[in-house]
C-alpha cells in the first residue's frame, strides 16, 4: 500500500501535446500510483488544460524521484518560495543545487513567480537583483546565490504551437520512408518566415559539407542572406579556404575528384597563408582570400564563431583554442536565435545543442542517424532530424530558398578574437 503522498498540479496543452500521457507513465514507471482529484480540460486551441493529480509511493526516496520526474512536464510540487544557497568558491556549487533542463523555468520568490531569464540545460540558477538567470558551473563566483531543491521552481514544458508547422509535426521522426523533398520545402518556407519577421538563423556546419561538394549551395544561401550566425570549428573554415586557394579539399582536386600529389599538405599550406596574413579578415583585406564561404560569411556580415578542438591542424589564428571561452561565444552568439541548420557535425551539433532552448528550433542532417537521433532525444518538439548526405539537402534547400522573398542582408562583419 502506497502510503505516501502528494498533490502536484500541471497547467498546459495536456493532451495535444501529450504531457498528461508522459506524466501518468512516469509515475507508473517509477512504481508509485496517482489518483485525479481533479481535471479541466481547454475548450479550444488556445486554452490550456489543467489537472490536479494526488501522487502515491511507498517510500520517500520514490515519492522524491515521482516529483523529480514530473518537474519536467511542468508539475508544481508546492507553493513554498524557492530556495537559494551562497556560493563559498569559484565554480563550487552547493551539494543540493538544482540542475536545469532546456525548458522554460520560473522561480517563486516572496510569493511571485520570475521567470529564468538565458535558459538552457545542464547549468544552475542564479538569483540576483530582483532577476533569475542560469550559469554554467564554470561561471559561478563565490557570492553567487544558487537554487537548491525543487521546492518553488516551476518548468514549462514544450507544447505544441497553436499555429501548423512542420517542426512540430516531423521532429522526432527519423523515418526514411517520406519524402524528403517535400519536408526540405517546408523547412526553407519556416526559415522564410523567420527572416521576414526579423528573428535569425544559425548554422552549425562540419567539414563534410566542403569535400561533399554541398558547399556551391550554401554560397547561394548566405548570399541571399538567409544566415545570420555560422558557429563551427578549424576543419570547415580550413577546408573552405583550402579550396579556395588550391582547389583541393583534404588533397582531393575538386574539378577531378583525384587526390593530388603531396595534397596532404594543402590544408596547412591555406592554414599557413591565413596565419601569416593576421586571421581571415585581414587575408580578406590583403586580396589572400578572395572566394568561398569564410570570404562570403564576412562580405555579407555573417557572425561567425570557430571554436577549437584537440583535433585540429594549426589551427586557425581565428579559431579559440579555450573552449570555456568558445562555448561562451557559442552561447553569447545564439541569444536571439529562432532556427539552427545543424549541418554534418556530430561534435559541434551536439555542443550547440545543449545551449539552446527547447524552444528553439533545430534541424540536423548527417549520413548517420546517431547525431539527429541523440539532438531528437533532447525533449524538444522543435527538432527535426534528417538522414542523407548534406549536398542533396542543400541543393533542395537552395532551390527552395531562391523561392522566397529575400531578406535584408545582414548588419556588418563581426569576427571572433583569436585566443
Ligand atoms: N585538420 C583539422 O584541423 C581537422 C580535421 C577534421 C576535424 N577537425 C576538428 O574536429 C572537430 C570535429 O569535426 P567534425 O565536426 O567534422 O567531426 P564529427 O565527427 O564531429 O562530425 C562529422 C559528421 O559528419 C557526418 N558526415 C560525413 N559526411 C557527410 C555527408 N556527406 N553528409 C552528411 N553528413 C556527413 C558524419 O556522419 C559525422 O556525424 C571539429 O572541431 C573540427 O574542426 C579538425
Amino acid at each position: 500500500m502506497a502510503n505516501l503522498q502528494e498533490p502536484v498540479e500541471i497547467e498546459g496543452h495536456l493532451i495535444d501535446s501529450g504531457i498528461l500521457k508522459y506524466a501518468f507513465d512516469k509515475i507508473v514507471e517509477h512504481g508509485g500510483q496517482f489518483e485525479v482529484l481533479d481535471f479541466r480540460i481547454g475548450r479550444n486551441n488556445q486554452e490550456t488544460s489543467k489537472v490536479r493529480l494526488m501522487v502515491k509511493a511507498f517510500d520517500q526516496d520514490q515519492l522524491e524521484r515521482i516529483l523529480a520526474a514530473l518537474e519536467d512536464f511542468g508539475a508544481v510540487v508546492d507553493w513554498d518560495d524557492c530556495q537559494f544557497v551562497a556560493v563559498h568558491q569559484d565554480r563550487i556549487l552547493p551539494d543540493d543545487f538544482y540542475s536545469t533542463t532546456n525548458f522554460d523555468t520560473f522561480v517563486k520568490v516572496n510569493g511571485e513567480w520570475f521567470p529564468v531569464t538565458n535558459q538552457r540545460m545542464d547549468s544552475v540558477i542564479v538569483w540576483d537583483d530582483g532577476c533569475a538567470s542560469t550559469k554554467k558551473i564554470s561561471e559561478v563566483r563565490t557570492g553567487d546565490r544558487v537554487a537548491v531543491g525543487r521546492t518553488g521552481i516551476r518548468v514549462k514544458p514544450q507544447e505544441r504551437s497553436r499555429e501548423y508547422s512542420v517542426f512540430d509535426f516531423m521532429s522526432n521522426d527519423l523515418t526514411a520512408e517520406i519524402n524528403k523533398g517535400l519536408l526540405i520545402a517546408e523547412i526553407a518556407k519556416e526559415i522564410a518566415h523567420v527572416k521576414e519577421t526579423g528573428r535569425k538563423v544559425a548554422l552549425v556546419p562540419g567539414p563534410a559539407l566542403i569535400h561533399s561538394g554541398a558547399d556551391r549551395y550554401l554560397r547561394e544561401i548566405l548570399q541571399m542572406g538567409f544566415i545570420d550566425i555560422v558557429l563551427t570549428g578549424n576543419a570547415f573554415a580550413v577546408h573552405d579556404i583550402e579550396k579556395a586557394l588550391l582547389n583541393t579539399s583534404l588533397g582531393v582536386n575538386q574539378s577531378t575528384g583525384k587526390p593530388e600529389e603531396g595534397g596532404h599538405r594543402n590544408h596547412l599550406w591555406a592554414i599557413n597563408e591565413i596565419n601569416k596574413a593576421g586571421g581571415i579578415p585581414k587575408a580578406i583585406q590583403m586580396g589572400v582570400l578572395q572566394s568561398g564561404l569564410m570570404y562570403e560569411c564576412v562580405r555579407q556580415g555573417v557572425h561567425y564563431v570557430l571554436a577549437g578542438s584537440i583535433r585540429d591542424d594549426g589551427p586557425l589564428v581565428d579559431v579559440i583554442t579555450d573552449c570555456v571561452q568558445a562555448q561562451k561565444k557559442y552561447m553569447a552568439a545564439l541569444e536571439d536565435v529562432a532556427v539552427v541548420l545543424m549541418l554534418a557535425s556530430t561534435l559541434h551539433s551536439i555542443a550547440v545543442g545543449n545551449l539552446l532552448k527547447g524552444s528553439v528550433k533545430t534541424v540536423c542532417v548527417d549520413i548517420n542517424e546517431a547525431t539527429p537521433m541523440k539532438l531528437s532525444n533532447r525533449g524538444s518538439k522543435q527538432a527535426i532530424g534528417i538522414v542523407t548526405d548534406v549536398s542533396y539537402f542543400l541543393s533542395i534547400l537552395a532551390a527552395e530558398l531562391k523561392r522566397h522573398r529575400q531578406p535584408v542582408v545582414a548588419q556588418p562583419a563581426s569576427v571572433s578574437e583569436p585566443s
